[in-house]
């Protein structure tokens, strides 16, 4: 089989953060398109810049920094739409503007309410129009796999004639199988005059749970580029996930035969940054990257195991990044030692990080007997602060039990000194977030709470995962400690601090307009 060379589109930061509970803040998407740098992803789709003035100044801001990929912004094809696109992605090293528009006759009878003819004239308009912008435009024909096959070919054929360097052919709403987008791919190639002077891409959700088998049909066929995101998270059941398609193209290379510039060791360093910002871990038995993809349960299972690891593993942890200590870290451990470590697991420090997450190793130290891997990963994340640190929580004390909980809670903030606050609940938890919202006097909602033990044993790190309400605004926030009411406060001023520097943002800002909806 010939190989050929695949083109990865990584949409996370566009179609991946539209999903319910995964939203980033700038700041966030910004650290996660430096790792998505070092996967190595070809082009990197930012994000929506008319969708909302967060995601305009997230295309300009990673436009402006990650330089090795093309990044990419989205546009419907509306004057407005492209103009913000072209404008965030003034200063790009490589910019592409990606337009899009939907081209099945349910779409465009029931939410566009156009005719077929005005939806080839606004393609052939919009394309143009992103061409002012930049050589590199991707045209996108919503619901691809459910038009009428002539109009698709004529509305790519419109689309190519007016300069668009890749087609893409989304399976929109996850419904074809595997032969039927193959097929689609192929019809295409062989119809539209042109078409092999372009690069045809595929884009696919998971509704049936095909998005990658689709996918891979779709490489069989010609498509020289997937759409797809990290950990498959995306609109409704996601989409086709990067991991699964990577490393299909990696351990089944001469079944498949195609290559990409993917780095596969950053794959489970990108998957953990990304459920710690968004607070969702993928199912643990996700494939690649769940917390169960390399183990090994039953007895007989580990016994070939320990013979020979290709008897149940045809992925070794190693090849996507998964860490395996060898060096135990304790209290009496150094800074040295931590810093190997931390080499070890690929991340280096600089000499204020190292500093910070060195206190906080020897505070959890003088609480647990064996630091893990996964503890120091929590710390590292945690002291990754995207936003100020200006409400710090400086001591806690909580009594419950037969009485009614109580918890003192004392922080330092934008205020000369410390205030104090005491304050009751249900629990504990609702004790601790009673008395930050009184010393902070904000409108506190906590809206979903999830706790994550990080390694087994009684002496194990919590990671609390919280959404919050604050002053009507949705926020994440996670927070880590052995003490799961700790962490939990943590979580909730971590939260607080990104409403406080969203407040300041959003006060000095380029007053850019909401323009969401059709
Ligand atoms: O699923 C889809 O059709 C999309 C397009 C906007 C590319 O996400
Ligand atoms: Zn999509």
């Amino acid at each position: 089989m010939v190989t050929s060379d695949v083109l990865i589109f990584d949409t996370t930061l566009r179609d991946g953060e539209q999903a319910p509970g995964n939203s980033l803040s700038p700041e966030e998407k910004l650290r996660l398109a430096r790792q998505l740098d070092a996967l190595g992803v070809d082009i990197l789709e930012a994000g929506f810049p008319a969708a909302s003035e967060g995601d305009y100044r997230s295309v300009h801001e990673i436009a402006a920094e990650v330089r090795r990929p093309v990044v990419a912004a989205l546009a419907r094809c509306h004057e407005r739409d492209i103009e913000l696109a072209g404008e965030a992605l003034n200063g790009a090293a490589r910019s592409r503007l990606h337009v899009f528009i939907s081209t099945s006759d349910l779409h465009m009878r029931e939410k566009l309410r156009l005719t077929r003819d005005e939806v080839l004239e606004l393609t052939r308009q919009s394309v143009r129009r992103a061409r002012r912008y930049t050589d590199d435009v991707e045209f996108s024909a919503e619901d691809a796999s459910r038009t009428d096959p002539d109009f698709l070919c004529r509305v790519v054929e419109a689309a190519v004639a007016e300069g668009a360097g890749t087609i893409n052919l989304p399976d929109t709403v996850g419904y074809a199988m595997p032969h039927e987008y193959a097929g689609m791919f192929r019809d295409v190639r062989a119809r539209v005059p042109g078409a092999d002077r372009v690069i045809l891409s595929a884009h696919c959700h998971d509704d049936l749970g095909l998005a990658v088998a689709n996918s891979l049909a779709a490489i069989e066929a010609g498509a020289r580029q997937v759409e797809c995101t990290v950990n498959g998270i995306g609109e409704r059941a996601g989409n086709a996930a990067l991991e699964e398609i990577v490393m299909a193209g990696q351990v089944r290379g001469a079944a498949l035969g195609f290559r990409c510039n993917i780095e596969s060791r950053e794959i489970y360093r990108t998957s953990q940054l990304l459920s710690y910002l968004t607070g969702v871990f993928p199912q643990p038995n996700k494939a690649v990257v769940g917390k169960n993809a390399f183990a090994h349960e039953a007895g007989i299972h580990q016994h070939g195991m320990l013979q020979n690891g290709l008897t149940y593993e045809i992925i070794r942890p190693e090849m996507v990044g998964i860490p395996r200590s060898t060096l135990v870290l304790g209290k009496h451990s150094g800074r040295h030692a931590l810093e190997r470590r931390f080499r070890e697991l690929g991340y280096d420090l600089s000499e204020a990080q190292l500093l910070r997450v060195y206190a906080e190793f020897t505070s959890l130290a003088d609480r647990k007997r064996e630091i893990l891997d996964e503890d120091l990963l929590a710390l590292l994340h945690e002291s990754f602060h995207d936003a100020p640190e200006e409400y710090q929580l400086t001591h806690l004390r909580v009594v419950c039990g037969s009485v009614s909980p109580t918890a003192e809670v004392r922080m330092a903030g934008p205020w000369s000194g410390e205030r104090t606050a005491r304050g009751t609940g249900d629990g504990p938890i609702a004790a601790a977030f009673t008395a930050i919202s009184e010393i902070l006097g904000r409108q506190l909602e906590v809206l979903s709470l999830s706790l994550r033990s990080l390694t087994p044993g009684r002496d194990s790190v919590g990671q609390v995962f919280l959404q919050a309400k604050i002053d009507g605004r949705s926020l994440s926030g996670h927070g880590a400690s052995t003490d799961i009411v700790e962490a939990s406060a943590r979580a909730l001023v971590h939260a607080l601090n990104k409403a406080l520097h969203a407040d300041r943002l959003e006060s000095s800002s380029l007053n850019a307009v909401y323009l969401w909806g059709v």
